[in-house]
């Protein structure tokens, strides 16, 4: 698909395709980022487009099955694939994610399909866009948890605030269930909750 400019009627045929790949309460759920992502993006001044593909594009593989993502990253190019191959659909969906939706979407917007690939796990390196899906996929309004009050005041005065509260409340998580974390997510707490430069 080509996006520029990027019409109503376009947004209509992205949505509707997006919305082919998952139930309906996921599909709820992308709808309330994407409203959440248009608003932060016109508060810290990303264009409206860029946001509005990415919420709508962020949860596009999250359905697949396991063999679908394994085959994707043993035929694909990431970095350490071992490592990935060992972690589940919660890693996959986002940096494996992303090239489900170049290959299926067309959309070949670099800085879209990175917001895609950082939204579970964010990343020390993050540009407002990548740090406005990583957000507003927890703070939309469809999120019920302990915290998200806070967690969308902050969004709304300081966007890396909002980053560094949201990453560290998934850690605390990750801990309390013992599950395993992802590097990368090791290196967002390091550089945006422990201020790391
Ligand atoms: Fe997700
Ligand atoms: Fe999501």
């Amino acid at each position: 698909m080509k996006f520029d400019p990027y019409t109503p009627q376009q947004r209509e045929i992205l949505m509707q395709k997006v919305q082919m790949q998952m139930s309906e309460r996921r599909f709820k759920h992308v709808l309330g980022v994407e409203e959440t992502a248009i608003a932060l993006a016109e508060k810290f001044k990303v264009p409206y487009a860029k946001a509005s593909i990415a919420a709508l594009t962020h949860d596009y593989a999250k359905e697949r099955s396991d063999d679908e993502f394994t085959t994707m990253i043993t035929e694909g190019t990431y970095e350490n694939k071992a490592e990935l191959l060992k972690f589940g659909n919660a890693i996959w969906h986002g940096v494996v994610g992303a090239d489900f939706v170049k290959r299926e979407l067309k959309i070949t917007d670099e800085e879209i399909l990175n917001a895609i690939r950082l939204h579970t796990t964010g990343a020390a390196e993050m540009t407002t866009l990548d740090k406005i899906i990583y957000v507003a996929d927890f703070i939309e309004p469809g999120r019920d948890f302990p915290g998200v009050t806070e967690a969308r005041e902050l969004a709304l005065v300081d966007l890396n605030e909002a980053v560094a509260y949201e990453t560290k409340h998934t850690l605390q998580f990750l801990l309390e269930q013992e599950k395993a974390i992802y590097p990368k997510t090791i290196e967002t707490y390091n550089r945006w909750v422990a201020g790391l430069k």
